[in-house]
C-alpha cells in the first residue's frame, strides 16, 4: 500500500506549525519569561532559536524526508543498519513519555474549558484553591486526561491527510485568530503598558547560565526537537517542497505564537496588578483571576481555553504519530490498532502522573513527584540528548553530498545552495558544541 502523505505544502506547514505551537507557547513560555526577567530572556531565546534550533530542525527534516520512513527505520536505513537505529528507538519512546504527561495538562485545559463555559471564574473565587483542588483530586483530572488522549487517538487514527492535516488546516488559523484577538483586547486594558514594558524592555542583569539553559530547553520543547516528531512529519512531506522554507516558516510561526501569547497574557496580568512570576500556575491560577475581573472576561476565558486545548491537541497528535508510524510500518499492525495500543500505554503512564499530584503524591523521585520527574527527564535530558545525537548523525555520519542533495532538492534551489555551507558549519560544529556546553552547565547547576 502506498504511504500516506501530506496533501499540500500548506497542509504540511500547518501540521508542523501545529506540532510546534502548543502548551509550550501558551503555558510554558509566558511563565518562563515571567520567572527569568522578561525581555532579556526573550532576546536570548530568539537567538538560540535561529542559531541552534533551526539547524537541528533542518537536520531532523533531512533525516525524515530522505528516508521517508518512521524514526526507527530512518536511522537504521540511513546508517546502513548500524547502532544508530537505537537513537531511532529512543526518539520513539520519548514522545510517548511526553505525551503521557502532556495529556494530563491537556486534560486540565479540557476541565478549564468546561469551567469557563459554566462561568466558574468570578471575582470571588479563590483560583489557586480551585486549581489545587482539581489537580489533587482523583477522578476529575483522570476523566479529562482520558478525553484529551482519546481525542488525540481518534484524529491520528484517521491518518496523515484525512486526520492530522485536515484537523490542523482548520484549527491552526482559528488558533491564530483567537490568540491575536485576545492580545489586541488585552492591550486595550488600562495599565496594559506595564505588561508590554515587561516583555520588551530587556534587563540583562537577570540573565545567567541557568536562564540560558532554560531558554535552550524551552526552544527545544517548543520546536518539538529531539523527539522524532519533526522527523516523522518530514517523512510525509513532498520531495518537491523546500526544507529551508518549511523549517524557517515553522520556527517563525512558533516564535510569533509565543510572543503573541505573551502579549495576550502579560498586559492583562499587569493591568490587574498581579505578578507574572507564579510559575506553572500562571495560566491556570493567575489568568482565571484576571478573567474574573475583566470586562467580558467570561467570554475571553472560553476563547482562551479553546485556544489552549486546540494548541495542545495539534501537538499531541504529532507525538502520537511517531510511535504509530513505527508500529504500522515495522510491526505491520493496522493504524487503528496502533492508535489503540499507544492510547492504552500513554493512558496508564499519564494516569500515574495525574495521580502523582494527589493520592500518589508520596511517591517521590529526587525531590519531585512522578510528573515532575518525567517532565524534567524528557525536556531537560532526553530531548537535549536526542537533538545532540541527531545533529551529530547528520553532520558526521551522513554523507555531505546526501545532506546537500536533500537540502537543495538536488541542487535546484539556488538560495539553499548558497546557504548550505553556513548550515553545514552550524550543524557540524556550532550546534553540538553549544548544546554540550549548555547541557553540562544545566546539569551542574
Ligand atoms: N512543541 C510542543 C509545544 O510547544 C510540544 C511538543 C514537544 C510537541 C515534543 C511534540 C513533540 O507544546
Amino acid at each position: 500500500m502506498a504511504r500516506d502523505n501530506f496533501g499540500s505544502r500548506f497542509g504540511a506547514l500547518v501540521a508542523m506549525a501545529g506540532s510546534a505551537v502548543g502548551l509550550g507557547n501558551l503555558w510554558r513560555f509566558p511563565y518562563l519569561v515571567g520567572e527569568n526577567g522578561g525581555a532579556a530572556f526573550i532576546i536570548i531565546y530568539i537567538a538560540l532559536c535561529f542559531l541552534i534550533c533551526l539547524p537541528i530542525f533542518i537536520s531532523e527534516f533531512v533525516v525524515g524526508r530522505r528516508s521517508q520512513k518512521n524514526a526507527f527505520a530512518a536511522f537504521r536505513d540511513l546508517s546502513g543498519g548500524s547502532n544508530w537505529k537505537w537513537l531511532g528507538m529512543v526518539t520513539i519512546i520519548v514522545p510517548m513519555v511526553v505525551l503521557s504527561y502532556y495529556s494530563v495538562i491537556g486534560g486540565w485545559s479540557v476541565d478549564y474549558l468546561m469551567k469557563s463555559v459554566t462561568l466558574s471564574f468570578t471575582g470571588s473565587v479563590d483560583n489557586a484553591r480551585m486549581f489545587g483542588s482539581l489537580v489533587t483530586s482523583t477522578w476529575a483530572p483522570l476523566v479529562a486526561h482520558t478525553v484529551f488522549l482519546l481525542l488525540t487517538a481518534v484524529i491520528v487514527a484517521y491518518g496523515i491527510k484525512g486526520g492530522i492535516e485536515r484537523f490542523s488546516k482548520v484549527m491552526m488559523p482559528l488558533l491564530f485568530v483567537i490568540v491575536l484577538a485576545i492580545a489586541v483586547y488585552a492591550l486595550t486594558l488600562p495599565g496594559a503598558q506595564k505588561g508590554v514594558d515587561y516583555l520588551f524592555n530587556p534587563d540583562f542583569s537577570k540573565i545567567d547560565g541557568k536562564s540560558v539553559a532554560s531558554a535552550l530547553g524551552q526552544a527545544f520543547f517548543s520546536l518539538s526537537l529531539g523527539f522524532g516528531t519533526i522527523l516523522t512529519y518530514a517523512s510525509y512531506v513532498s520531495k518537491k517542497d523546500n526544507i529551508m522554507f518549511q523549517s524557517a516558516a515553522t520556527a517563525v510561526s512558533d516564535l510569533m505564537f509565543a510572543l503573541i501569547a505573551g502579549l495576550a497574557i502579560m498586559p492583562a496580568v499587569f493591568a490587574f496588578g498581579l505578578s507574572p512570576e507564579s510559575g506553572p500556575g500562571l495560566v491556570f491560577e493567575t489568568l482565571p483571576h484576571v478573567f474574573g475581573q475583566m470586562p467580558a472576561g467570561g467570554f475571553i476565558a472560553i476563547l482562551f481555553f479553546v485556544a489552549l486545548l486546540v494548541a495542545a491537541v495539534t501537538s499531541s497528535i504529532s507525538m502520537m504519530e511517531v510511535a504509530v508510524s513505527y508500529l504500522v510500518e515495522e510491526k505491520k499492525i493496522s493504524r487503528k490498532k496502533a492508535c489503540g495500543v499507544i492510547f492504552f500505554v500513554c493512558w496508564v503512564v499519564g494516569a500515574l502522573c495525574s495521580l502523582s499530584f494527589g493520592p500518589l503524591s508520596d511517591i517521590k523521585i529526587g525531590d519531585g513527584n512522578l510528573f515532575d520527574f518525567f517532565d524534567h527527564l524528557s525536556s531537560n535530558v532526553l530531548m537535549t540528548l536526542g537533538s545532540l545525537l541527531t545533529v551529530l548523525f547528520v553532520g558526521w555520519r551522513l554523507k555531505k553530498t546526501d545532506v546537500y542533495d536533500e537540502f537543495t532538492n538536488g541542487g535546484t534551489l539556488s538560495r539553499n545552495v548558497r546557504l548550505f555551507d553556513v548550515l553545514w558549519f552550524l550543524i557540524r560544529y556550532v550546534c553540538p558544541i553549544a548544546i554540550a556546553i549548555i547541557f553540562v552547565y544545566g546539569l551542574i547547576n
